[in-house]
């Protein structure tokens, strides 16, 4: 089956390519908040994030802390607000997101991401479902937020928990989607009992990419294929349009590709293009790809 996919280099915070009510699953990994490899993307994308990181450095307050967090993510929720417009009714939406611990203001604290995304979703109009957690299983032990659990070692009580997990939020927009008695595009999607046991559980232990990818693909912290692969075929139809607001290095449009759905994402870093035309020339299944940069 021939299928069409397209990248906008742009902002996803708007997506006007898009109609109303026209893509049926959404998947993505957006930039995590209160990441340090993220930071000086969200101060490029927004000015008041940039005003209140200088302000926490000149005059340490908790209260800068807190807002700068809630900033954060007042940024993503422009692109799950757009996300919702353009979804059909019955869509779903899909994020993967870690939560971060850091330390600030001489304090080491986590910032749970996946809580924050859940309550802006609700808020959007959203129906949250049973969400996945995804087990990276070689992160190592943190303590005092360092890499590696060293020094106090066995003694209590000062050593954190590490954050060896993400979340996979699943939401669905509106009611269930309906299809016709016996369609044949949903029949030809069906996965086999063995998948449908070992997808749909709540814990994926799964490697992540940085294990297993490229040092441009590790500069975008890609998600692995298996995740977005899964996703698509337990949450779309052959013949389905998939969008990725935070396209990175493209394993969304691969796997759309590769499992016959059509594809249409978004990459704001326009130096990702050379690993994008790369990645997505996939020999020999039946596809048009189209890279615009929006003016
Ligand atoms: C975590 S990475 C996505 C990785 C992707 N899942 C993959 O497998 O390669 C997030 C990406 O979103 C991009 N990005 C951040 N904000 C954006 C925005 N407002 N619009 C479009 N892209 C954005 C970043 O440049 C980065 O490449």
């Amino acid at each position: 089956m021939p299928t069409q996919h397209k990248i906008v280099l742009g902002n996803s915070q708007f997506m006007p390519e898009i109609p109303d009510e026209s893509i049926q699953l959404m998947i993505t990994s957006p930039p995590y908040p209160m990441i340090k490899m993220w930071d000086s993307l969200f101060e490029q994308k927004d000015l008041q994030i940039a005003i209140l990181w200088k302000s926490l450095k000149e005059d340490p307050q908790e209260k800068t802390v807190r807002d700068l967090y809630e900033t954060m993510h007042l940024n993503l929720e422009k692109t799950w607000r757009e996300t919702y417009r353009v979804l059909v009714d019955g869509g779903i939406a899909c994020i993967n997101i870690g939560d971060a611990t850091r330390t600030i203001n001489h304090k080491f604290r986590l910032f749970p991401n996946h809580s924050k995304v859940i309550e802006i979703c609700l808020k959007i109009g959203f129906t949250l479902l049973p969400y996945i957690l995804w087990k990276k299983p070689t992160t190592k032990p943190t303590y005092k937020g360092k890499g590696a659990f060293l020094g106090s070692g066995f003694l209590p009580p000062n050593a954190y928990v590490t954050v060896d997990c993400e979340f996979i939020l699943i939401f669905r927009k509106g009611n269930l989607r309906i299809f016709p008695k016996h369609d044949k595009l949903r029949y030809e999607s069906s996965f086999t009992k063995k998948q449908r046991d070992n997808w749909f559980t709540q814990i994926w232990t799964i490697k992540g990419s940085r294990q297993t990818h490229s040092q441009l693909e590790r500069r975008t912290a890609a998600f692995p294929e298996e995740i977005a692969e899964r996703l698509i075929r337990m949450f779309s139809v052959k013949g389905d349009t998939i969008l990725d607001p935070f396209i990175g290095s493209g394993t969304t449009t691969k796997i759309s590709m590769l499992t016959q759905r059509n594809s249409i994402g978004y990459e704001i870093d326009q130096s990702l293009l050379p690993l994008l035309e790369k990645r997505l020339s996939i020999e020999p299944i039946n596809y048009s790809l189209s890279i615009i940069t929006r003016r």
